[in-house]
């Protein structure tokens, strides 16, 4: 695994403020009007993704961890002894424990976040239950270039564990282009585990993005919050509505902000106008069927083994190997 590296061939922006403004100027510029879902996760709108997974309305992470404790046996030995397994945005590794647990002697764990609080925090709790594996973290965003730490420990195969259906806040050109790169990390012989939504009734979808407690709308309005507080921006946030809708056709859910009244925002010598109605789009979050993603999936060189899934068949866990 030494020197494997995650590089995109295309360099994706870092998450620094010249950035953030960059990226800021340049959706509030575009038409329609937009600003990148990366910038989302600051430490408040982290807090508040937590506490999105644990909404009544928002079915992804209890149904994912749910079909990974029941199927854990059967995952386990999909995937073998002695692997290396390397986690992409496994966060505080609830899901990633389940798995390990189940594992026949894992080698090494290779955790990349880049959250480093739930990083180290992971690290000592997995260093702790399972002192036979090795755990080398990396603290970096995923879809920048990482080069993966070379282990002590010999494993017999590489596997990616990618969950929680990050997958679908790529355009499907992206996701396939990111798997891409995942499948040379995989190699011969390796694999790929992943947590993928599945298409369903539009008003589930458009429930879990709405949810009743208003606690999406806090996570969506916190981009507008980071533009304040980060750029100086002047947005009154009683003046903008967080609205999701569910695009049948596009098979997405879209993520808006609407403007409440003709307004002026101002920044960094800059003056936006938005118009009364006016929306900024903020996040697409693709639904897949089955067959659909072992496609996507299949373009860049993985071979579909299994999917394990839930009784209602809202989530997905995709299971898939490399042969070349
Ligand atoms: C991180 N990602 C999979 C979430 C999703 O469901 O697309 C982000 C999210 N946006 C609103 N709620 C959750």
């Amino acid at each position: 695994m030494a020197g494997d590296s995650l590089t995109a061939p295309q360099q994706i922006s870092t998450l620094e403020s010249s950035d953030f403004l960059a990226d800021v100027i340049a959706g509030f510029s575009s038409s329609p009007r937009t600003l990148p879902s990366k910038y989302f996760y600051d430490e408040r709108g982290a807090g508040l993704f937590q506490k999105i997974c644990e909404l009544p309305e928002y079915y992804i992470t209890r149904t994912e961890i749910d079909i990974l404790d029941r199927n854990r046996t059967e995952i386990a030995s999909h995937l073998g002894p002695n692997i290396g397994l390397i986690g992409l945005g496994t966060g505080a590794g609830t899901k990633t424990r389940i798995l390990i647990e189940s594992l026949k002697n894992p080698a090494v764990y290779i955790p990349v976040d880049i959250s480093e609080k739930q990083l180290r925090e992971s690290t000592a709790l997995f260093q702790k239950i399972f002192p036979d594996m090795e755990v080398l973290p990396v603290c970096a965003d995923y879809l920048q270039p990482v080069v993966l730490p070379t282990p002590n420990h010999k494993a017999a195969r590489n596997i990616v564990y990618f969950p929680g259906s990050t997958i679908g806040n790529f355009e499907p050109d992206e996701a396939m282009e990111f798997l891409g790169r995942v499948a040379n990390v995989c190699r011969k012989n390796g694999g790929l585990l992943i947590g993928v939504d599945l298409k369903k009734d539009q008003r589930v979808l458009e429930a879990a993005y709405n949810d009743r407690a208003g606690v999406t709308a806090q996570f969506n309005l916190n981009l507008l919050e980071r533009v304040n507080r980060e750029l100086g921006a002047d947005f009154d946030l009683d003046q903008w509505r967080h609205r999701a809708i569910y695009n049948s056709s596009a098979g997405r859910v879209e993520m808006y902000l609407f403007s409440d009244i003709d307004q002026f925002v101002h920044f960094d010598e800059h003056k936006f106008h938005f118009r009364r109605g006016e929306k900024i789009t903020t996040e697409y979050s693709y639904k897949y069927a089955p067959e659909e993603f072992a496609t996507l999936a299949g373009k860049v060189g993985f071979e579909f083994v299994r999917m394990w899934t839930d009784d209602a068949r809202l989530f997905g866990v995709f299971y898939f190997v490399t042969t070349t």
